[in-house]
């Protein structure tokens, strides 16, 4: 062939080559024309590898206009990826664009359940009058449950407080605490007096369900043990409380009651929330609604905590569902934990 013919060839291969590269519309089909035209098997390096058999002449020529036209389609190339990448970012912006002024997706705020709520105010409340807050076991012992609060194994006050019993790997059945009061002894025996404490949990009793009773609730126990304690201290202390909890000017009444680990014993009432004291459905005419129990510590319950017999002191009981029910008016105990969402955002 000569020279000139293929120098027109290169011409040829050139156009061909500029025309597929202007003509990729992306940088994969860039990369097909790369291949193509300035590859191995390209015509180009056809061209290429036969200068060795040209004369110097013809070598001179067509090596140079080989080199020319390498050089172009390189460069158109080069321009026409640098084109396709920012055309390929723009594009890939535009789909993947974060539009900012959508207003965002507000996460739904919770709040504490009622009962929360009230544990945490009746905790606050002792807290402030200077007691510790701490906590028991749920599944007890028959003797802290009952034996060291004065209720041996077969007092009739047993049958007030039944429960479910757990199988146990001792010959002692462990049984599911039917109050709070458990931890007076266990407080007593790890501490010398004073002690002042207030103790939530989880107690269960054998109830059938009703609006006013469930098997399984929660009790806050309080226990003041100091020398020179009266049911006066009681009095007030609950009279305190109450105030702090339920506003200032409530009231608290002692009714005689018996517990056989307090002597003497006391039913504690409050005027009706929502009455005020002169009577209506909700407190049943009554003006009060009962409370807790409390009461001086029984002289038994020291001597079963190893306390010198000199000392003194009062204990109450409170049930939190109780107070929850009255604060807020509400009929029926179970829907507290009735998970019903309706139920519980009334009280945000
Ligand atoms: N433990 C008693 C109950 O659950 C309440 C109580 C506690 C009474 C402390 C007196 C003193 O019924």
């Amino acid at each position: 062939m000569e020279s000139t013919e293929i120098v027109q060839q290169l011409d040829d291969i050139r156009r061909a080559a500029l025309a597929s590269i202007s003509g990729s519309p992306d940088t994969a089909s860039l990369e097909e024309a790369r291949v193509a035209h300035l590859g191995r098997k390209s015509k180009l390096s056809k061209v290429s590898s036969s200068l060795r058999e040209m004369s110097d002449a013809d070598r001179r020529v067509v090596g140079k206009t080989v080199n020319e036209v390498r050089a172009a389609i390189e460069d158109a190339i080069s321009s026409r990826l640098a084109d396709l990448t920012s055309a390929e970012r723009a594009g890939r912006l535009e789909r993947e664009r974060v539009d900012v002024t959508l207003p965002g997706r507000k996460p739904e705020l919770g709040l504490p359940n009622p009962l929360t709520s009230v544990l945490d105010d009746v905790l606050d409340a002792f807290v402030g009058l200077g007691y510790r807050v701490v906590e028991g076991p749920e599944v007890e012992t028959d003797y802290y449950n009952f034996q060291a609060l004065n209720i041996p194994e077969d007092h009739p006050a047993r049958s007030m407080w039944d429960t479910v019993y757990v199988q146990g790997e001792t010959d002692e059945l462990p049984l599911f605490r039917t109050h709070t009061s458990p931890m007076q002894v266990r407080m007593m025996e790890k501490e010398p007096p004073p002690v002042y404490v207030v103790v939530p949990g989880r107690v269960a009793r054998r109830e059938t369900p009703d609006a006013k009773h469930l098997a399984s609730f929660m009790q806050i126990e309080g226990l003041a043990v100091d020398y020179g304690i009266s049911m006066a201290d009681l009095a007030g202390t609950l009279e305190a409380f109450a105030r702090e909890v339920f506003g200032a000017s409530q009231k608290v009444r002692l009714r005689p009651s018996y517990f056989p680990f307090t002597e003497p014993s006391a039913e504690v009432d409050v005027l009706c929330f929502n009455c005020g004291g002169s009577g209506c459905r909700s407190c049943g005419r009554e003006g009060w609604i009962e409370l807790l129990g409390a009461g001086m510590v029984h002289p038994n319950v020291f001597k079963a905590a190893g306390y010198p017999p000199d000392i003194t002191g009062f204990a109450f009981g409170v049930g939190i569902e109780r107070i929850a029910m009255a604060r807020y008016g509400v009929e029926d105990i179970r829907w507290f934990y009735e998970n019903d969402l309706e139920f519980l955002e009334s009280f945000r």
